[in-house]
């Protein structure tokens, strides 16, 4: 694709803190970085116009599987969403943590929805969600 510049005038002390973050994050220059936050901008703009795209997705989950019912209830949330739910892989961290990561397909509202009622679940430790078009 044809690439243009363009000039744009940002406070300095906003630069120097983005400038040291893309350093952390590994960004070899800034047009990469803007990039990924235009794209990332426009991806939000997208779902909240459009209302309800077709998307692809991850959901990332860590849960301590001795909480009781909750590996139940996440089998049983999992077999309500198999119309958006491609594969989930599980991995035994530790004596306490499983992690499990759901890969999915289909209406961001119906995806959203199932984010939702995992993150919820008692003894889920952390959850996210990652989108893409
Ligand atoms: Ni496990």
């Amino acid at each position: 694709m044809p690439l243009v510049r363009f000039s744009v005038s940002i406070e300095k002390e906003l630069v120097k803190k983005f400038e040291k973050f893309l350093k952390l994050d590994n960004y070899k220059n800034r047009s990469k970085a803007i990039t990924d936050l235009i794209n990332n901008y426009l991806l939000e703009k997208k779902i909240s116009i459009s209302g309800n795209p077709t998307v692809a997705g991850v959901i990332t989950m860590v849960y301590n599987h001795h909480k009781r019912f909750l590996t139940e209830e996440i089998t049983h949330l999992q077999h309500h969403f198999i119309d958006v739910i491609i594969s989930t892989q599980h991995i035994h961290l530790n004596e306490d943590k499983c992690l499990e990561i759901v890969a999915l397909k289909g209406k961001y509202d119906r995806i959203n929805e199932l984010y939702t009622k995992l993150k919820s679940l008692k003894g889920v430790i952390n959850a996210k969600l990652i989108i893409s078009d």
